[in-house]
């Protein structure tokens, strides 16, 4: 599948085939993109966990009651469903721990690198705890690159999503015990193959024209 074709054909899945699993190899490709996403400063902000049994989309799924009643079954019926998650704060542990993986992976060749990166690194950690005060937000936007790689990444493998904001976010920390690890919910993402009562299929794509989206100077 090319680029474009990729692009023009995903759309939001809005029902799921509830007895199609995927193939592992292509959890493991769409997991290779989310690991390696880029962030800001290569702070990688993030946890993801991954439902891949009925139990683990139950438990997913007991996020989606009330208001967010309308994902449930995209939620259910799916073949895998990624929970992305991000840090509360970013720590000290946190900060060492990638320092310590950068320097495992050889990022660290020329003399005196490791601590200017670490300096670097806690500059803009500083400027956004500190200045901007945006600390939960630009851990956000990184979990967000994320997804938007790892829709990308599932449209060129054909492979059928639906990104989901609809669920409850406190419901879902506490079913995870993600607070208890110093991480909170953002965004879930259903993966899996469309049954034909996805009504979503047969829609046209709507986007705003191109005149009105771009400037080109
Ligand atoms: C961050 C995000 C959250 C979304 N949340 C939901 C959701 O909770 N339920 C749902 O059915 N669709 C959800 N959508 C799908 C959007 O409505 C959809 O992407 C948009 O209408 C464009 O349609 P398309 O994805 O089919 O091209 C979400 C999309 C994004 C990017």
């Amino acid at each position: 599948m090319t680029l474009n074709e990729a692009v023009i054909n995903r759309h939001t899945v809005k029902a799921f085939d509830s007895g199609k699993t995927l193939p592992e190899s292509q959890i493991e490709s769409l997991l290779n993109v989310l690991r390696n996403s880029p962030s800001s400063v290569n702070s990688q902000p993030w946890h993801f966990v991954v439902a891949s049994t009925a139990d683990g989309r139950a438990a997913i799924a007991k996020s989606t009651t009330g208001a967010f009643a309308y994902n449930e079954p995209k939620v259910v019926n799916a073949s895998h469903v990624i929970a992305l998650c991000m840090h509360t704060d970013m720590d000290e542990q946190h900060l060492n721990n990638i320092l310590t993986q950068e320097d495992q992976d050889g990022r660290f060749v020329a003399e005196g690198s490791k601590a200017g990166q670490d300096k670097s690194r806690r500059s803009y950690v500083d400027i956004h705890r500190y200045e901007l005060r945006d600390m939960p937000q630009w851990m956000e936007k990184q979990v967000y690159l994320a997804l938007g790689g790892l829709l990308l990444g599932a449209a060129v493998l054909g492979i059928d999503a639906t990104p989901m904001e609809g669920f409850d976010q406190r419901t879902l920390d506490i079913e995870l015990g993600l607070r208890e690890q110093g991480l909170t919910s953002v965004v879930l993402v259903s993966l899996g193959v469309k049954s034909d009562k996805d009504f979503n299929a047969l829609l046209p794509k709507s986007r705003l024209p191109r005149e009105q989206i771009f400037t080109f100077i």
